[in-house]
């Protein structure tokens, strides 16, 4: 009996309050994806600014971290507690700006989809105008941008700002790419064009606009938007010269048609700093501790080997990186691998020599072949990237 009118107390007061949102539910209109890797400080201000602009739209918030260790996370559940628009996919072995977009968007059911910076660097005011382009059927894709008129990137750097003109400059050089600013990390598109070109997007570096724009060129409707561009609030850039150079290599891969992959083009740079690396310990080997040739050449090989391996663990491989035994394990396994490839060059080299007769067509041959095994079998065995 007591039981009873308890349980009548609590469902009454229940009533009373608002009432938790049970059956069926259509999804939200519009997701916004947020990568985060340290942005404890900034979320909470990102969801109030969120609830503030998007007053009367229904929207949700992905905030797809890669385990952060200042928590973000839970805090992110924390919010989501009380306000089930806010949601966390917690990645754990992961990092990659652009892979954590392109997860975001991958569980995303809503019409359409954005992807902003969890730094309160992107304007949160530009996301009514992209929705209103993308239901009026204006445009497929609409990006804010930091370089057309109306825009200001006070945000950047000088240094930034001008390797980014840089960089953008190139890009529309190789590429017929329509965007002011390529290298945007802030647009709205309708959802349905990145589950149709998932497959095909890359899930290393920061591009995931430059990448999205290349793959679905021909059935995309771009739209820009000016905005400007504030500077960081909490926290710090993850942005490095590797991103950098990533962006570089996206472009000469779209540029090759795919033929050429981001993470070769990665591999075959760290092997050029290989070479001089080789030559730098060889001349100091035989000028400097005055060894004996052999020993030197053995030496400056090694020396190369071990270097390769360090930056293509750094560079090539930074969503796969090894740590503590893997490393090592994977450094003497290199060196199996780099071994053997060294035989097969010297093998293919000294074939077609005799064969062919020309001199750089072996040896381009040679060094072909090594590279190409060392990268094959090195992404299958040592950093198992499939
Ligand atoms: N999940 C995840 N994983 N998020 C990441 C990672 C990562 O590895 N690295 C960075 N982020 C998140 C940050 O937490 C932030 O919310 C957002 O991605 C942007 O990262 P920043 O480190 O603030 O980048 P930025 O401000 O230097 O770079 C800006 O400009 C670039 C082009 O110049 C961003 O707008 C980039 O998106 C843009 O490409
Ligand atoms: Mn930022």
């Amino acid at each position: 009996m007591i039981q009873s009118s308890s349980w009548a107390r609590d469902t009454r007061e229940a009533a009373d309050s608002a009432p938790p949102a049970v059956g069926i539910q259509p999804a939200p209109e519009l997701s916004i994806i947020i990568p985060t890797y340290n942005e404890r400080g900034n979320i909470p201000i990102v969801v109030d600014r969120l609830r503030a602009s998007l007053a009367g739209i229904a929207w949700e918030l992905i905030v797809v971290d890669d385990d952060s260790p200042d928590g973000t996370a839970a805090l992110v559940k924390e919010i989501g507690a009380t306000d089930g628009r806010v949601r966390c996919i917690r990645r754990l072995g992961r990092r990659g700006l652009s892979g954590a977009c392109l997860e975001g968007m991958l569980a995303s059911q809503a019409d359409f989809a954005a992807v902003m910076d969890g730094d309160l660097q992107h304007d949160e005011g530009l996301l009514r105008p992209m929705l209103d382009l993308l239901r009026r059927d204006a445009a497929n894709l609409v990006v804010g941008t930091r370089y057309a008129e109306g825009a200001t990137a006070h945000g950047l750097s000088s240094r930034r700002a001008r390797s980014s003109r840089i960089a953008t400059n190139f890009a529309s050089r190789v590429i017929d790419l329509r965007l002011s600013d390529p290298m945007s990390g802030f647009f709205m598109l309708r959802r349905a064009i990145v589950d149709r070109f998932a497959e095909k997007l890359s899930t290393q570096g920061f591009k995931i606009l430059l990448d999205i724009a290349i793959t679905a060129h021909d059935d995309l409707r771009i739209a820009e938007l000016p905005y400007t561009f504030r500077p960081r609030h909490h926290g710090e850039s993850k942005f490095d010269a590797g991103t950098a150079l990533e962006f570089l290599g996206l472009i000469l891969a779209k540029a090759s048609n795919d033929l050429i992959s981001l993470r070769f083009i990665l591999f075959c740079f760290v092997g050029a700093t290989g070479i001089a690396v080789h030559f730098a310990v060889l001349a100091g080997a035989l000028y400097a501790i005055g060894l004996d040739f052999i020993w030197a050449q053995i030496a400056a090989t090694m020396a190369a080997i071990a270097s390769n391996f360090a930056i293509n663990n750094a560079l090539t491989y930074r969503d796969h990186r090894l740590k503590g035994w893997a490393y090592l394990g994977g450094m003497l396994g290199f060196y199996v691998i780099s071994l053997v490839g060294f035989a097969s060059n010297i093998g293919v080299a000294d074939w077609l020599f005799i064969n062919a007769q020309k001199w750089w067509v072996a040896g381009l041959a040679g060094a072909l072949i090594g590279v190409v095994w060392n990268y094959v079998v090195a992404s299958l065995l040592i950093w198992r990237t499939r």
